[in-house]
């Protein structure tokens, strides 16, 4: 043994090179258990951990095992001792790697845990969008002024679209470039058929249906190929009214009107009606409202023009009746103030959440 060899005579039963290499045996285990214990606690992942224990505790080869074999060069009379110390650091890190791979496999703590004594915050809830609320204002407006509540197609056949509206057949608003017409693979009937561009359909779908009197009003959506930009958009919405009856006369219209707007804008405004023309109306005006200081317009509107009247099977020598369309998009801008029609499409909650 190259130890032995080392040994002079007349020394101690152990010589010093015994005692040099059994405290670096004991120096070499406790390098190796702080080695182990911080390589077990740098590891983060079960990836890591497996490693660690691999070169620390593997059972073939690894940095115990090369422990194990120096054992062998210990004296014997320290061998209990050191043998007792290597069984106490490998169980102390086999228990170490042990505890890190449970630690490790819990889930993580939220970083900030919830303190439930703390005053809450309301949470963040929805907005119904601008224009949905402004729906159910002119709807709820105009059934306190006695008029009902109907819906129509947004899908619509030539017939109602245009010419129960006396719109001819070679009128520029029939110009398939102005209109969007569905092509004719989509059609099982082959019947032309176009997305609405104005909610005067619904007038012909109620009149078709019944007799007067008749009071209604109907709020949805009307399609044209416009550019969009701050104040067009393809797709918009108005509210369209109808008002048949023996006595039903334009200063009627205007009061319903006039009432409607001061309802929905506040204060007393004024409406003025500028002449105007519709297919479908006889006369027919353009109507603005004073508001803030300007006039702003609301739309179209006049009394049906008897052709309408007749086309339903209507005596226009026994009833009249007056009709209107207003555009709501605009009117839900003026009250907020808001400059670009193309907000209410954009779904920005920045924008919604003000309302
Ligand atoms: N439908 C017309 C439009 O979209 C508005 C209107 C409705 C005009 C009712 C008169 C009567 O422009």
């Amino acid at each position: 043994m190259g130890s032995q060899t080392r040994s002079t005579p007349g020394d101690f039963p152990r010589s010093l090179a015994d005692v040099a290499t059994d405290m670096d045996i004991l120096q070499a285990l406790s390098d190796y258990e702080q080695a182990a214990l911080s390589a077990l606690q740098d590891a983060t992942s079960a990836t890591d951990l497996e490693q660690v224990r691999i070169e620390f505790l593997g059972k073939k080869q690894g940095r115990l095992k090369d422990l194990q074999t120096l054992l062998g060069k210990v004296s014997a009379e320290d061998r209990p001792a050191i043998g007792k110390r290597f069984n106490a650091v490998k169980d102390g890190v086999t228990t170490a790697l042990e505890a890190r791979q449970q630690e490790l496999a819990k889930p993580k703590r939220l970083a900030s845990a919830i303190d439930v004594t703390v005053p809450g915050t309301s949470p963040r809830l929805g907005k119904i969008h601008p224009l949905t609320q402004t729906f159910a204002e002119f709807k709820d407006l105009m059934a306190r002024f006695g008029f009902e509540v109907v819906d129509g197609p947004e899908l619509e056949d030539e017939r109602h679209n245009f010419e129960a509206l006396n719109i001819p057949d070679d009128h520029p608003a029939r110009d398939p470039l102005e209109n969007f017409y569905l092509s004719a693979a989509c059609l099982g009937n082959g019947e032309p058929t176009l997305l609405r561009s104005q909610t005067s359909t619904v007038q012909i779908r109620v009149m078709e249906g019944r007799q007067p009197p008749i009071r209604i009003v109907s709020v949805g959506r009307v399609y044209r190929p416009d550019t969009i930009d701050a104040t067009h958009s393809c797709m918009f919405h108005q509210m369209e009214g109808l008002m048949v009856g023996p006595d039903v006369t334009m200063a009627g219209l205007k009061t319903v009107l006039r009432l409607f707007a001061s309802a929905y804008l506040g204060g007393d405004v004024h409406v003025r009606f500028r002449p105007s023309f519709f297919p479908f109306t006889e006369p027919s005006v353009e109507v603005d409202v004073w508001w803030r200081d300007r006039w702003l317009e609301l739309g179209g509107a006049g009394m049906v023009d008897p052709n309408v009247l007749q086309a339903v099977g209507y005596d226009p020598e026994q009833v009249s009746g007056f009709a209107f369309g207003l555009g709501i998009e605009r009117f839900c801008m003026m009250r907020h103030g808001i400059t670009d029609i193309r907000r209410f499409y954009e779904n920005d909650v920045r924008f919604l959440e003000q309302f």
